[in-house]
């Protein structure tokens, strides 16, 4: 196909598979199961808030979709992963490693404990943080002295902790970067906002480090309209995870009793409610993305100058966002400027953390493929359709 047909022909294609001449968004949530029947339950019951028997059903079920020992929801993403940083003892002028693609929550999760992110290469298998580039870093700068911590020779700081994304889905090598944060005493904590569903070697991501988080806002595979959820097979860390994110109430019939300043982090019944009529569908919405991700493949693979981003080998991703990589930065404008003119919504990479003003200044390594992927990849549209 040449340069000309091609742009109008993936509009086309896109426009058949979902079957409509109208606007077609990135990823829209769609509600065909029980989620009207519960959230109504929640109304007639006036437990719409912090209280209710949905978030416990809620955190039951995703324990048993993902395999974890506990869960513990939240109000968002970020506030699960602002409070597992919290818990892996993430403190002011610490640092933690993360990847320069992501959404900005991950960084700023790190800065709401006073701490720096540092950044290191993503790879192009994977799209999330680079093993080899972690170990070489680390072999560069850190040295684990006497006190047991991870120091930053360079800086002068503690490295404490290390999060890895599952970009789009796609698992990182996760095993590989876990190997690294032990040998080098740093917590583990997946940020796995958009890979629920999503394995590797057959286990659920978020599971490999001493924390995982999940996000359920509107364009995730599933919603609770607002929401996350911090997974462990931790009793103590999820114990202590459930009172920080409900204000560090100590139980007792009456009194307001607060041991620590906690949070008001705790997803509501409603939202839970919504959750719950979600998870039903969970096992046919990964099914159902991993069947449109094979529809846009046997489309872009016959192509010359774009390639399909399929899932890492030894994985299964939920293919969250469906992404395409183009030529160069010019050919990735033009694509966007053409898709979106024509009411197909396609989106860049995020924009790299190191180039905004809150985090340019940050240690970081040679980010020359996180900067390579981000000139040329594009999310295509990637809802649910049945
Ligand atoms: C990688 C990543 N981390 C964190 C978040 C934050 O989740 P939330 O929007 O639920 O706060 C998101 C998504 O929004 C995300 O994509």
């Amino acid at each position: 196909m040449n340069d000309t047909l091609f742009l109008p022909s993936f509009v086309s294609m896109v426009r058949e598979i979902f079957s409509t001449n109208e606007f077609i968004p990135l990823h829209a949530p769609q509600f065909k199961g029980r989620e009207k029947e519960l959230v109504l339950q929640t109304l007639e019951s006036t437990f719409v808030s912090s209280i209710g028997e949905f978030v416990d059903e809620f955190e039951t079920r995703l324990a048993d979709y993902t395999g974890a020992g506990f869960v513990v929801a939240t109000s968002s993403g970020t506030a699960a992963l602002h409070t597992a940083l919290q818990l892996a003892d993430v403190q002011n002028g610490d640092e933690v490693i993360t990847v320069p693609l992501t959404f900005v929550a991950t960084c700023n999760a790190i800065r709401y404990c006073g701490a720096e992110p540092v950044f290191v290469d993503v790879e192009w298998q994977t799209l999330g943080l680079c093993p080899e580039s972690l170990g070489n870093f680390l072999d560069e700068h850190a040295q684990v002295r006497d006190d047991g911590l991870c120091w930053n020779r360079t800086s002068g700081r503690i490295i404490r902790a290390c999060v890895p994304v599952h970009n789009l889905g796609h698992p990182a090598r996760i095993y590989e970067i876990a190997a690294i944060c032990a040998k080098y005493k740093i917590h583990l904590i997946e940020d796995s906002a958009e890979s629920l569903g999503s394995l590797v070697g057959g286990v659920h991501t978020g599971r490999t480090g001493c924390m995982g988080t999940l996000s359920f806002n509107g364009n995730k595979i599933i919603t609770t309209g607002g929401g996350g959820a911090l997974i462990t097979d931790d009793e103590a860390l999820a114990g202590k995870a459930k009172h920080l994110t409900t204000t560090a109430k100590q139980s007792h019939p009456w009194l307001f009793l607060h041991d620590e300043v906690g949070f008001n982090y705790r997803l509501p019944n409603i939202n839970a409610a919504l959750g719950c009529g979600q998870l039903e569908q969970l096992y046919e919405y990964v099914d159902a993305k991993r069947a449109l991700a094979l529809r846009y493949q046997e489309w872009i693979d016959p192509l010359e100058d774009v390639a399909f981003v399929s899932e890492p080998t030894g994985t299964r991703s939920n293919y969250w966002l469906n992404a395409l990589l183009l030529e160069n930065r010019d050919v990735r404008d033009e694509f966007l400027q053409y898709t979106n003119d024509a009411g197909v919504m396609t989106r860049p990479m995020w924009t790299p953390m190191h180039t905004l003003p809150m985090y340019q200044n940050c240690q970081r390594d040679d980010l020359t493929t996180a900067q390579a992927i981000e000139a040329r990849l594009v999310n295509v549209p990637s809802s649910v359709f049945r």
